[in-house]
């Protein structure tokens, strides 16, 4: 996935498919045009990678230039008037194929229509990589289509979005739920992220998952997944993070019109948080947080030894126990503090204070995003 100013994009076709639509294209060109020497015509700014792959694999002499729309300056107008630059070349009499990136309403290829209409070429061939049926508006005959695509704003291969994504060598297409917001919630013991994680789940309409509880639920209903789960645990071995993201990915899908997820206990380690990205990907999301609650030790130390007074939970009635498990929590998540502030996705959240007060700072940072 990548991110262009504030969009984000999924890869969409491959460097390879690509190649293979441009191979196919300049084989029908060539056997349509046959001995003719043809100009190939380009339209910038964006079918410039096109015309340079096109032309590569044109093996009989041709001729290439480009065009250039762009709006006038200084018209105010509704419709978008738009003037030809560069056509400097007689082409009376030639054959001539047009070579588009993309062909999406049809405004620009009705301009060319109007713009070759006064020249006395012998015939004008329109030829484009790419082609959104369901935005087409226009009449105009597409002779040579290398690929029709779905109505999505994509980047890449010559395309852009306001300025960025030409260099892409393959093709990108928008991401669909953008507005999700995903996020991954790590505290020490004792820094109330149970209780925290329920405020978050109401008042932003998030799904909570918590790995323990998910692992607990499919053991419990001796679904095939917990089953699986199971037979690793029974033997003393770790659950396979591919067994983990299985069930994940079926909470997921349980709840595909969620705002998003709070996920909790989950990742623990890098390769988790790699197949956690690769899990939101294919739901069209991503990860938007690591938030972090952060609380001094001696205060956790303090707090896990009262909550043991009233719980009788035993892990937290041993002061040399609950140091451990803080030192241990430090450990594992200063792995996933460096692969989520690689990603500019690490929020350190203050969790002293009362209830309240940490909710806030925690909605401010959700707000943020
Ligand atoms: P049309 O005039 O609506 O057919 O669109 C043609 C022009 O719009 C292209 O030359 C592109 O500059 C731009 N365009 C249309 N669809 C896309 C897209 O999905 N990504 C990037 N640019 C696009
Ligand atoms: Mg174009």
């Amino acid at each position: 996935m990548i991110k262009l100013h504030d969009k984000y994009f999924k890869p969409f076709i491959s460097a390879a498919q690509i190649d293979k639509a441009m191979q196919k294209l300049a084989d029908d060109i060539l056997k349509d045009v046959g001995d003719e020497i043809p100009v190939f015509v380009g339209i910038l700014n964006g079918s410039f990678m096109v015309v340079s792959d096109f032309v590569k694999k044109y093996k009989n002499p041709c001729e290439v230039t480009f065009i250039k729309l762009a709006s006038y300056e200084g018209v105010k107008s509704t419709e978008d008037i738009q003037r030809l630059i560069g056509l400097t070349q007689d082409l009376t009499g030639r054959t001539v194929v047009v070579l588009e990136d993309i062909i999406d309403t049809g405004n620009t290829l009705a301009e060319v229509h109007r713009i070759f209409k006064n020249e006395k070429v012998k015939s004008l061939k329109i030829a484009t990589l790419f082609y959104k049926p369901e935005a087409y508006k226009k009449d105009f005959k597409l002779h040579y289509v290398g690929m029709e695509i779905p109505n999505k704003f994509i980047v890449g291969y010559g395309l852009d979005y306001d300025g960025l994504g030409r260099n892409l060598p393959e093709v990108y297409q928008i991401k669909d739920t953008q507005h999700m917001t995903n996020l991954v919630l790590f505290g020490p013991p004792g820094a109330g992220k149970g209780t925290q994680a329920n405020f978050l789940k109401e008042k932003y309409n998030l799904v909570h998952i918590s790995t323990g509880d998910v692992f607990r639920y499919n053991i419990k209903n001796e679904t095939a997944l917990g089953m699986l789960a199971k037979s690793y645990m029974d033997k003393g071995e770790l659950v396979p993070d591919q067994v983990t993201i299985d069930m994940l990915n079926a909470e997921v899908e349980k709840n595909a019109d969620a705002n998003g997820f709070i996920f909790d206990g989950f990742p623990r380690t890098n390769a988790q948080a790699e197949a956690l990205d690769n899990l939101m990907d294919t739901k069209d999301s991503q990860i938007n947080a690591m938030i972090a609650l952060e609380v001094d030790d001696e205060i956790l130390v303090e707090r896990l030894l009262k909550r043991g007074e009233t719980s009788g939970r035993a892990d937290d009635a041993d002061e040399a126990i609950i140091r451990n498990r803080i030192k241990e929590y430090y450990q594992k998540t200063a792995i996933l503090k460096d692969f989520y502030s690689a990603q500019d996705k690490y929020y350190g959240v203050d969790g002293v204070g009362s209830i309240e007060d940490i909710t806030v700072r925690l909605s401010s940072v959700i707000d943020s995003l």
